[in-house]
């Protein structure tokens, strides 16, 4: 028997450890464990080594005696900008010996993780931001040939034979007033795309750090390009027309190459962008994010890549830069990945639409790009294509995109094999229309020419499930899909047509999920701190709708419940799911001055004001099409129960902080809130005012019933209501993270399972028979009859319904944290239903893999259930959970690591579930997946 072993060092939330931003990083380790380590093994000490490498000193160990292995104290002395550190760990600790009696264990050293820091101080930068000298501002029209054309700018330079020592190293560090991809004689810098990513500008620019050490020659003239189009910076942004120009006018680069080797004082090599630097029009005409590009490639003469003569240059359009101010917003060093192609996907099939078009169809509805390969297309030849997540009558689908052109052209420059893909625009898409590619007569192209490529976020995969239902599979596949495509640098509400905007809203119902599925902490937080900027400059402490904000006129100021409740909510959730208390500390006065001075409260009891405009349970499905705010659960009731919810949150918080005094100003503030909302909205027979699915899931799920009595009446009539339903969904945004876990909470998990697996329209499923590969904005965004649904909210990817994976995890495959336990807790409490006979979900989480499947065999349950080191579960299984005793249940056992399997009864109780049919219908043929 030995000891789990561990894995390399992480830093705070950061991805890898390079280019960090922190001069004092937490540490965080997992274990790994094999069939022999030892069981119920919680760590006792550790000991970190702190290896300098640059500048070099003596190396240091530290040993703590600790049970904690995430996010501990940095132990060594600050990293100054640029310092590098090999650092690892190795920890000792207790288990369970084959006896049974308790055994002390050490782990080998992790592997070495490297961290380097990037330029910490506003000083560090010496480099200038620099535009064209003379490209004027544009038009603000909505044309992309007025907007600011792309620029490649560029500087030759040498390197002579001192400066590179061996063990030289060589960083570019490098933002844009736009977004850029540079390159080094010839070779791209790195692989990120659309980098710097999106930030408040006005407040957060991010920069990048990329490793050019291999790019560089010696003795010889190096050529540096940088090349920068619009992006999110000066490009069209916003439904409606939207604005361009939301930052400046002026697109621009700050790059700082450095040249350091490892000695103690030595100052590095440098060249910084200034007014030495040349800068050209790009070969790429035109470049947006909604509309797509342009690219003219026999413009396209390559010499920027190797070392045109001088008097060439002149002929060829080189001109002067000029110097931009050093912008307001402060220059960070991101914790998230950076976005990247995350994945190739091969199309599926060429087909010709039924006017005759060339369609491609990948198979998958995605975000990012298609890349046109080996094929040979005459010089000059325009090809263009258009990107659409739907096809609808036999022709792409496009009115849902709006005003966005989401069109991609290349000119050819005839040989060698046109092999393209654009690169500073990305699109929402299954399917894209070739046209140009080929003469109408010809034979269509071949699948193998064209790929997507799909682009992200690049965050670290982290849970999976799968259950003995393939359509819950794909429902699953689906919610997976559309949190990548919604996740490229911020957290968006879709990546298709004109908004590709961050929603308040859907992240806050989506985050939890989120967070399950990829390590995507490092991201929200990132994101978080814009929310923050954004808020804290309102007098009135109200964020806007969409963060990073733009001109949005008549939504942009506007408290409302659910989406602003993103500030006390979502940094909540990033602590549930990691333990880390500097989230809540960073966001509380946020947090604070969101319920202080934000909400529009009622003088009498505190709640919202009535006559305050909502959005509601947005998009529940009998909304108006041209009004999705306008659902049938009373919208001020929904703002209600969530201002309960976010007061309660803030308690906690401060709680958590431990803040007493204000952990009892709003735990009481919280309890004459609930009783309002009982005052206003239940009948003493615990009837609610909204009898809604919507209405009764909050007021469940939020606590908000007075007594069991009045639990039980909101039992029977959610009950009704969803059998009365036939099982079919009736919540939107607001009730559907709610509406499962309500029902298993009053002990009709059966009901729930009928819900989740109802296939007809509404319902989760009806997406999925319809061959959806996405979760939908609409619960019927493709209608049956297979057109798109006529209202303008038409997106075929939204997280946002999708946040019912959390009940996936939480309920159906049984793993959840406990609270305020970051994970070092696991819930266990997987409940069966349904025609699912057996599930599977795991989760490489802060302690390492957590693992649950269980099967039924007839009545018989079985489960096995991996618990990770350094942490325990608690364990409940079905039979323990008094499915008729509203759902009230009390942990069976607790577990410490290792492999445990658990066996008992299961009674299913009553399945199928009638549905409730008015005596003068018919009985609806069931549809149950
Ligand atoms: C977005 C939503 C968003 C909503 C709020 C829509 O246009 O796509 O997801 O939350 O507006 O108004």
């Amino acid at each position: 028997m030995s000891s789990p072993q561990v894995s390399k060092v992480g830093f705070e939330h950061h991805h890898d450890g390079f280019g960090l931003g922190y001069n004092r990083p937490r540490l965080c380790w997992r274990f790994t464990t094999s069939e022999d380590t030892l069981p119920a093994w919680k760590q006792t000490g550790y000991e970190i080594e702190v290896e300098w490498l640059s500048p070099s000193r003596p190396t240091k160990s530290f040993s703590v005696e600790s049970d904690e292995s995430t996010l501990v104290p940095w132990p060594a002395e600050p990293l100054s900008s640029r310092s590098r550190a090999a650092v690892r760990v190795r920890v000792q600790g207790r288990g369970n010996g084959e006896t049974g009696s308790p055994r002390e264990t050490s782990s080998e050293w992790s592997p070495p993780s490297i961290v380097e820091a990037g330029l910490l101080e506003r000083d560090d930068w010496a480099a200038s931001f620099i535009a064209h000298e003379s490209e004027p501002s544009r038009s603000d029209r909505d044309d992309d040939e007025l907007a600011p054309h792309p620029l490649r700018f560029r500087k030759k330079f040498k390197i002579d034979n001192s400066v590179t020592s061996s063990g030289s190293r060589a960083r570019l560090y490098i933002t844009s007033l736009g977004v850029l991809k540079a390159y080094i004689n010839g070779r791209r810098t790195s692989d990120e795309e659309m980098a710097p990513g999106w930030t408040s500008y006005r407040h957060r620019l991010n920069y990048r750090v990329h490793d050019v050490t291999d790019l560089l020659k010696t003795d010889a003239t190096n050529v540096i390009v940088v090349e920068v189009a619009q992006g999110w910076y000066a490009g069209w942004l916003g439904f409606d027309g939207g604005t361009r120009f939301n930052y400046g006018k002026d697109i621009g680069v700050l790059a700082q190459l450095e040249i350091s080797a490892d000695q103690e004082g030595s100052q590095p090599w440098r060249l910084c962008t200034d007014t030495t630097w040349a800068v050209k029009r790009s070969p790429i005409r035109s470049s947006s994010i909604y509309n797509g590009e342009v690219y003219d490639a026999p413009e396209d003469d390559g010499l920027e890549w190797s070392q045109p003569a001088q008097e060439r240059d002149e002929q060829r359009g080189w001109s002067a830069t000029r110097k931009l101010p050093w912008p307001g917003g402060e220059l960070v060093a991101p914790d998230a990945a950076p976005v990247r192609v995350v994945q190739v996907v091969d199309a599926v099939s060429v087909f010709k639409s039924t006017g005759g078009k060339t369609i491609v169809d990948f198979g998958q509805n995605l975000v990012g790009k298609v890349r046109v390969q080996e094929i040979n297309v005459p010089k000059d030849r325009e090809v263009t294509l258009k990107h659409a997540e739907v096809m609808e009558n036999g022709e792409l689908g496009t009115r849902p995109l709006r005003l966005a052109k989401a069109t991609d052209t290349v000119i050819s420059a005839g040989e060698p094999l046109l092999q393209w893909s654009p690169e500073f625009t990305f699109h929402g898409f299954r399917y894209a229309q070739v046209d140009g590619l080929t003469d109408s007569d010809s034979p269509l192209p071949a699948k193998e020419n064209f790929k997507a490529l799909v682009m992200h976020t690049d965050m670290r995969p982290r849970g999976d499930f799968t259950c003995s239902n393939e359509m819950v599979n794909q429902l699953y596949r689906n919610i997976r899909w559309s949190m990548k495509g919604n996740f490229l640098s911020i957290p968006t509400d879709c990546p298709q047509r004109d908004e590709r905007l961050g929603w308040t809203g859907d992240i806050q119902i989506f985050a939890p999920t989120a967070n399950f599925l990829y390590d995507s902490t490092g991201m929200l937080k990132d994101w978080l701190q814009d929310l923050k900027a954004e808020q804290m400059e309102e007098e009135d402490f109200v964020p806007p709708f969409i963060v990073p904000s733009i001109p949005t006129p008549g939504w942009s100021h506007m408290p409302a419940a659910v989406w602003d409740d993103v500030l006390i909510l979502t940094p909540y959730a990033l602590y549930k799911s990691s333990g880390d208390r500097a989230i809540l500390e960073r966001h509380f006065e946020s947090m604070r001055g969101w319920l202080e001075h934000g909400i529009r409260r009622d003088a009498v009891d505190g709640l919202w004001d009535r006559g305050h405009w909502q959005l509601g349970d947005w998009l529940d499905p009998k909304a108006p099409t041209d009004d999705p705010a306008g659902g049938v659960t009373d919208d001020v009731l929904v703002a209600d129960a969530y201002l309960v919810r976010v007061t309660t949150a803030f308690a906690d918080a401060c709680k958590v902080l431990g803040k007493a005094d204000e952990h009892a100003k709003y735990a009481q503030q919280a309890t004459q809130l609930r009783h309002a909302f009982q005052h206003k909205y239940i009948t003493s027979a615990g009837n609610l005012m909204s009898n809604t699915q919507t209405g009764i899931a909050l007021a469940l799920r939020f606590g908000l019933y007075r007594t069991e009595r009045e639990r039980e009446t909101a039992r029977a009539r959610l009950e009704k209501l969803v059998r009365r339903a036939g099982f079919n969904i009736a919540t939107g945004f607001a009730g559907t993270p709610a509406i499962l876990g309500a029902l298993a909470s009053v002990g009709r998990t059966q009901l729930a399972y009928r819900m989740l697996l109802e296939k007809t329209c509404p319902s989760w499923l009806y997406p999925v028979a319809m061959g959806a590969t996405t979760v939908w904005e609409r619960w019927d965004s493709m209608l049956p009859d297979g057109s798109i649904n006529p209202g303008s909210m038409t997106s075929f990817n939204h997280y946002a319904l999708g946040a019912v994976a959390e009940w996936l995890h939480g309920t159906v495959g049984g793993i959840s944290t406990a609270p305020n336990s970051g994970w070092r807790r696991i819930r266990v409490r997987p409940v069966p239903g349904g025609t699912i006979t057996s599930a599977a979900i795991s989760f490489d989480g802060p302690y390492g893999l957590v693992s649950c499947e269980w099967r039924l065999d007839g009545v018989k349950f079985s489960m096995k259930l991996i618990v990770p080191p350094n942490s325990s579960a608690e364990v409940t299984l079905p039979s323990e959970q008094g499915r008729q005793t509203m759902g009230a249940t009390t942990p069976g056992r607790v577990v410490g690591s290792g492999t445990h399997n658990f066996t008992c009864g299961f009674d299913p109780g009553e399945w199928p579930p009638e549905a409730i049919i008015a005596p003068h219908r018919e009985a609806p043929t069931k549809d149950i997946a």
